[in-house]
């Protein structure tokens, strides 16, 4: 497996994911067209590819020594192989290279899949925002270290 920063030709990949990975809140194609082509300044797009086939994508913003990961997911068909621990691992280093110190998310209270992954992935619970989704869902505010090296 691979991961390479994300161009104008992953654009309908990324959002065919966005539909089926986060179907409440998907990114639209404008959104993700600019930021791909880097427009959004702060924010970065990591794709994965299996062999030169598309398995996941990630976006990352880093703001001084805060990097954001806003989005992180993997094709239905190729879960639990990898692929988003290859992604977390290049948007660690990309957040390390731009000077950030901490690597923070939100994710859904009922999301098990997310909240197992980055457990797993030395994430820790730093706050909790109740009702934070439009469905009342409360968002998990979760923290990882960002060191060099690692
Ligand atoms: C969460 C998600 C990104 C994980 O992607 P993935 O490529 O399957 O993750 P990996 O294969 O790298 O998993 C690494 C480890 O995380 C844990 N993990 C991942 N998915 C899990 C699940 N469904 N249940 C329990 N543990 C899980 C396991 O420990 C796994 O290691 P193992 O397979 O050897 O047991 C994926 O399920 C996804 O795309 N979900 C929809 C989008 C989403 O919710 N993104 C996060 C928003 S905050």
């Amino acid at each position: 497996m691979s991961v390479r920063p994300a161009d104008l030709g992953d654009v309908d990949a990324i959002v065919d994911l966005e539909l089926v990975a986060f179907p409440l809140d998907p990114w639209s194609e404008p959104l993700v067209a600019e930021g791909v082509a880097g427009r959004v300044p702060t924010t970065s797009y990591l794709v994965a590819e299996r062999g030169s086939v598309f398995v996941g994508h990630a976006a990352v913003s880093v703001v001084q020594e805060i990097a954001e990961l806003q989005r992180i997911a993997t094709v239905t068909t190729a879960r639990r192989t990898g692929v988003a621990s290859a992604l977390l691992a290049a948007v660690h280093d990309h957040a390390a290279a731009c000077g950030a110190e901490r690597l923070l998310l939100e994710v859904r209270d009922d999301n098990e899949a997310a909240l197992a992954f980055y457990a797993g992935a030395g994430f820790a619970e730093i706050a909790r925002r109740p009702r934070y989704y439009r469905d009342g869902t409360d968002a998990v505010v979760l923290q990882r270290f960002v060191r060099m090296g690692e």
